[in-house]
């Protein structure tokens, strides 16, 4: 027999959990060898103990030399490492999280954790803010592709795996966002509204595995939540970050405030926050030291602080130990190049691997290669030529190239004609304005910017060569605003079409003639509602019948970002002539009829999919649904492939041959679409959240927040269990994924905890499930054995639940057996009552199979009393 296997049972966390790291609280510090640090540090004039509690600016801590403290790096996370931006070099772009949580594996998240632990020693950062273990709770969540899963027990194993791995490397992992953030509306301002038992069982657990492994800081979210009928915001709340985080779980290292979320001084300071971030300034800069002085905020409170962000300094290496020389950044262990051969061909696999196969009809995939395959392919689609890569908002990094799809798919079709097609472009803005066509009044490439002062006079200019990068920052406080001149050549005759999209007060010319203008001033509020990011645009036709000129003219207030610092925002797009959205469907149709062959890459794009706002809906944007139809109808050897991170309907699903689910696929797109469809990789993901047929099936369609509050009213029933729970159908259920291969499922049975293969014996695992299953197709393949565990009779309990899972690969024709341990804590429901963990009594039902509603084998655990 020929397999390898990845039990992703509770086996891991568990040995953590039994090490001693998890129980440092006043001991650790004792045995720590940081002792004389922590107690020079608690020598520290006050003021400088306080001063070091807010960050020194965006992405960094103070430095405290004379403890031999440098300064500590931080960064954004989960996509990739962007570092502090300074350095001005990209970074490796990986699929994201919603992707590669698609692979149930969580040695491949492993493998992610050190690549990221590589890339943050290149960015000479010691602190990634990642991973994020909130629940896809709705599927219209703005950051639903920055998250796991929807389900908790899947969100934790992969999230411990992947801080495990970070961490072995001495880089901080940041788990977040502490807790109960699951919307993006009214983000900074409303109260998660959940019942205790729920938000141990489901929106605590992953963050709980995730301590219990060790991990060194944690992010105290946005919202608020509401736990014993009192309502705190997260920076603030006691009973959740002294009560649970610090005392209950035995947390020894730092609680980080989101960004600018802590409001207030004292309440943070004693409710358990250990650090403000952004800096510098801000309610701690600006009132902690005199707390102290009067006696509201107690100086053991400050002391605590310090000494966990002194012990994370020397987790991170950043502690010389001792009063003198602090270490320089440890660079060992960087990558050197997130383009090079080594990083592409591991987030190719990492893309390929995570993409689901959500249909194949007549075995259409994989398509081959060779001169048997397609001589023409038609490759069709707006996000074909523009694949949406990642999502937009914090965790937004530069990559170091994209991998085209056209590129791909003829290298590793060669024998094939490829020919692109866009169908129709999908984005309601236009595309940014090519560098190319603009001209200053000078004669300069780019765009003139004159700074103003309060009174409207020019006290200064500068020239930004690319229309892309109207987002610069303004240094000088005295510039109050800027003007913007620049000349458009619109190039040939036609339909031109100007898209101007302010943020902030504006006074926008076009030709001369005034086109729009607002005397509202903002602030910071448009970087943490995300506002900037997609601002309404003044939009200008202009028909020309020869080549000219336009001249534009914009006055746009200088923005206070406070941390985020001064700066000036413009969406710059433009149309060109072109052919008309029904042309290119017309002609996309056409190609279609005339190949072999038919790719159609349908997906979101950054108006859809990004922190800061919430969707409005599941529909895929403009006339996609309208292109696959065409195309299926025309060509019915057609593979459609869907390039968003969280759930858009696909009411065709199953009149199309084939249907891939690709993800957010990051940097190696093209590659990793060439490889699924080839079969050089198997797509072997499987959904970590529901698809839905039906926008009105969704068990929680939004999280809008009511009079300030978001009610989890289905309590623990979240994601499939949602589902179940109201006996609703899917166009295809949580755990679905057909990959390539097939299988039969053989056998279950429960062995001894002590005697499984994959059991350690200790009691926090009641069993152990031994699954023999077999490969009989004629390829080799890798499975996801899902384990579901049902307590039939117990209405408190969900339906079914995930209570274990593992990755196998199989020969052709091969069998394999896996043993998966059966964690005490998926037996345990939490009693408010007792305020504990119980572990009901009586008979479970056991079942394992392909998905949740695919269960092919079932057994019974009873648990005595
Ligand atoms: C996000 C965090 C992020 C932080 C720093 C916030 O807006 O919620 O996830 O880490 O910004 O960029």
């Amino acid at each position: 027999m020929s397999s390898t296997t990845t039990a992703a049972g509770a086996l891991d966390s568990n040995e953590s959990l039994d090490s001693d790291e998890s129980t440092a609280g006043t001991e650790t510090i004792a045995d720590s060898p940081a002792l004389d640090a922590i107690a020079v540090a608690a020598t520290l004039p006050l003021d400088e103990k306080v001063a070091l509690l807010t960050g020194a600016a965006t992405w960094t801590l103070r430095a405290i030399p004379e403890i031999g403290l440098r300064t500590m790096t931080v960064s954004d996370g989960p996509i990739g490492v962007r570092g502090t931006g300074e350095d001005g070099l990209p970074s490796a772009q990986l699929p994201a999280p919603s992707a590669t949580a698609a692979t149930w594996d969580v040695d491949l998240q492993a493998r992610l954790g050190t690549l990221m632990a590589a890339e943050a020693r290149r960015k000479a950062v010691d602190v990634v803010l990642a991973p994020v273990v909130n629940l896809q709770r709705s599927p219209v969540g703005g950051r639903h592709f920055e998250c796991l899963a929807e389900d908790p027990f899947l969100t934790a194993r992969l999230a411990v795996a992947f801080v495990d791995a970070i961490q072995a490397q001495g880089i901080a992992a940041c788990v977040k966002h502490f807790v109960g953030n699951e919307t993006e509306t009214d983000r900074t301002e409303y109260l998660s509204r959940i019942d205790e038992r729920t938000l141990r069982e489901a929106y605590l657990a992953p963050f709980e595995a995730v301590v219990e492994a060790g991990v060194w800081t944690v992010m105290a979210a946005y919202n608020g939540l509401v736990l014993d009928g009192v309502g705190q915001t997260s920076t603030a709340h006691g009973p959740l970050l002294n009560g649970i985080l610090k005392q209950e779980w035995g947390f020894d290292g730092v609680v980080v405030s989101d960004w600018l979320a802590t409001k207030t001084t004292v309440e943070p300071a004693l409710g358990g926050l250990d650090l403000v971030m952004p800096g510098p300034g801000g309610p701690w800069a600006d009132g902690l030291l005199a707390a102290v002085r009067d006696g509201r905020v107690p100086e053991s409170a400050i002391d605590d602080k310090v000494a966990r962000i002194v012990r994370l300094a020397e987790r991170v290496g950043a502690l010389s130990g001792l009063a003198g020389e602090t270490l320089p950044f440890d660079a060992t262990g960087a990558t050197g190049d997130p383009g090079g051969d080594e990083v592409t061909a591991f987030l190719t696999e990492a893309a390929a691997r995570s993409t689901v196969v959500l249909r194949n009809e007549g075995g259409l995939l994989p398509v081959s290669p060779g001169p048997d395959g397609p001589a023409r392919i038609a490759l069709i689609g707006h996000n074909a030529i523009t694949p949406f890569t990642q999502g937009g908002g914090s965790a937004f990094v530069t990559a170091p190239h994209v991998s085209d799809p056209l590129d791909a798919l003829r290298a590793a079709f060669p024998a094939a004609k490829v020919e692109l097609h866009r169908g129709g472009a999908t984005t309601m803005g236009a595309p940014l304005t090519p560098a190319e066509l603009l001209t200053t009044p000078d004669g300069g490439r780019g765009v003139r910017i004159e700074h103003l002062d309060a009174d409207g006079a020019v006290i200064g200019s500068q020239q930004v060569p690319d229309a892309a990068s109207l987002w610069f920052p303004i240094d000088d406080d005295a510039v109050a605003s800027v003007r913007l001149i620049t000349d458009v050549m619109l190039d040939r005759a036609g339909r031109h079409v100007i898209e101007l999209a302010p943020v902030g007060a504006h006074l926008i010319e076009v030709d001369g003639v005034h086109r729009a203008a607002s005397d509202t001033h903002v602030g910071v509020e448009v970087v943490l509602n995300s506002s900037y990011a997609n601002p309404p645009a003044v939009e200008t036709v202009i028909e020309t019948d020869a080549p000219r000129t336009v001249r534009i003219e914009a006055e746009l207030q200088v923005i206070d970002g406070e941390s985020y610092g001064r700066f000036v925002r413009l969406h710059f797009r433009y149309r060109a002539p072109g052919q008309t959205v029904d042309e290119e469907l017309d002609q996309a149709v056409a190609a279609a009829a005339a190949s072999d062959l038919a790719v159609v890459v349908v997906g979101t794009n950054p108006e859809t999919e990004s922190e800061g706002w919430d969707r409005p809906n599941l529909a895929l944007p403009a006339r996609q649904n309208e292109l696959v139809r065409r195309v299926v109808a025309a060509n019915p050897r057609t593979v459609v492939v869907v390039n968003a991170g969280a759930p858009v309907l696909l009411p065709w699903l199953d009149e199309v041959a084939a249907v891939l689910w690709w993800w957010l696929p990051g940097q190696e797109a093209g590659r990793s679409l060439a490889a699924v469809l080839s079969g050089a990789t198997e797509p072997s993901g499987r959904l970590p959240w529901t698809l839905p047929a039906d926008e009105a099936d969704v068990p929680v369609p939004n999280g809008i927040p009511v009079d300030g509050f978001i009610d989890y009213a289905e309590g623990v029933d979240v994601g499939h269990r949602g589902w179940d729970r109201l006996g609703r159908t899917p166009a295809r259920e949580f755990g679905y994924g057909l990959g390539y291969a097939e299988w039969e499922y053989r056998s279950l049975e429960l062995v001894d905890a002590a005697s499984g293969t994959g059991g350690d014996g200790s009691a926090d695992h009641l069993a152990i499930a031994r699954v023999t299953i077999a490969n009989v197709a004629a390829r080799d393949g890798r499975e996801v054995v899902q384990l579901y565990l049902s307590a039939d009779g117990d209405e408190s309990r969900p339906v079914r639940w995930l209570a274990g899972f593992a990755v196998v690969e199989v020969a052709a024709g091969d069998t394999a057996t896996v043993d998966i341990p059966l964690a005490r804590r998926s037996f345990e429901t939490w009693s408010t009552d007792a305020a504990g963990w119980t572990l009901p009594v009586g008979a479970y039902r056991l079942r394992a199979g392909r998905s949740s509603r695919d269960l092919r084998l079932e057994t019974t655990h009873t648990i005595s009393g």
